[in-house]
């Protein structure tokens, strides 16, 4: 099993360096997986409302055995149940799948800036936060204008902005705005979503240089950038693979090299154009 060390949030809560996506992974597989994850030493679960798999999750972390404060859950609002009221019902349903007291992180998944609710959204999240029922709280495809308003108008920063990020699209400039904040940056689709894009070459030489497979080159690239990536697999020998990161190290020429693959690669929308209203 490999053993991973954890990262201090700006509330003092920490968070493992990596962890596993469940996205797309169907509720009746994901108990699976998530005990196949725990085994092999993962200990961090990213999941959300919307993904329709939290009744898995808590099943793999039930049947896992490993004690509820050894595992970090995170899950997400969904664009529908923005608002103070309607946030504080949609967490108690997902920490009713999910069958916990508490989730260690809760963000808003998307900002939705013109249905301008994500304010109200963020003050139910600091409630949660008071009465215990969350750890830490995030926000989740966020830019800096968003983030700069729940700054400016609420009581507690954001811990984490999850974005999509990976080689093809580094988000240098929101990573050094997040560090300017002391805001944590999670990768989504941090592999550019697998297949095709670990075969560029910049990815797939340096993996051959190392004896190491290209995911695992990426997620390295992740991991010394200070980004805690959130791989997705459902294959035994890829879940084992993509944790073993930690015994090696890229050169600052590689990291240059992997961070000027592409700015512009996404494999998900992005959040200026996608789910908001008009
Ligand atoms: N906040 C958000 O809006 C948001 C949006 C999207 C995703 N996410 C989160 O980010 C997580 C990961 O994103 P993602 O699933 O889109 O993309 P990803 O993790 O970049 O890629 C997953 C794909 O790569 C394959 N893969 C995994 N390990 C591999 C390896 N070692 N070698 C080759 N292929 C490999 C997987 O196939 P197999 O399963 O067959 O191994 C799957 O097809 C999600 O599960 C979710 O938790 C969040």
């Amino acid at each position: 099993m490999t053993q991973v060390s954890s990262l201090t949030l700006n509330d003092g809560n920490s968070i493992p360096p990596i962890g596993l996506g469940v996205f797309q992974i169907p509720d009746e597989r994901t108990a699976d997986v998530v005990g196949t994850a725990v085994e092999a030493g993962y200990r961090l679960i990213d999941t959300a409302a919307v993904y329709g798999n939290e009744l898995g999750v808590g099943k793999g972390l039930a049947d896992s055995g490993v004690a509820r404060e050894e595992i970090s859950v995170v899950t997400k609002v969904w664009n529908d149940d923005q608002g103070y009221d309607e946030t504080l019902r949609a967490f108690e349903t997902s920490a009713g799948l999910l069958g916990l007291e508490y989730v260690d992180l809760y963000l808003i998944h998307w900002p939705r800036p013109r249905l301008d609710r994500y304010v109200a959204t963020w003050r139910a999240l600091e409630k949660l936060k008071a009465d215990g029922r969350v750890g830490s709280i995030g926000v989740s495809n966020f830019g800096r204008e968003e983030i700069t308003r729940l700054l400016d108008e609420c009581d507690v920063p954001p811990a984490v902005n999850q974005i999509e990020l990976h080689p093809g699209l580094p988000r240098t400039e929101l990573r050094e705005f997040h560090a300017q904040h002391g805001i944590a940056t999670q990768a989504w689709s941090p592999l550019g979503r697998g297949q095709g894009f670990l075969e560029h070459p910049a990815i797939t030489e340096i993996a051959r240089d190392h004896g190491r497979t290209p995911a695992q080159v990426v997620l390295r690239w992740h991991s010394q950038l200070g980004v805690v990536p959130l791989p997705k697999s459902v294959s035994p020998t890829r879940l084992r693979g993509n944790l073993d990161i930690f015994g090696f190290q890229l050169s600052g020429a590689e990291m240059d090299r992997l961070t000027e693959i592409g700015t512009d690669f996404r494999v998900g929308p992005d959040p200026a154009l996608f789910f908001d209203v008009s």
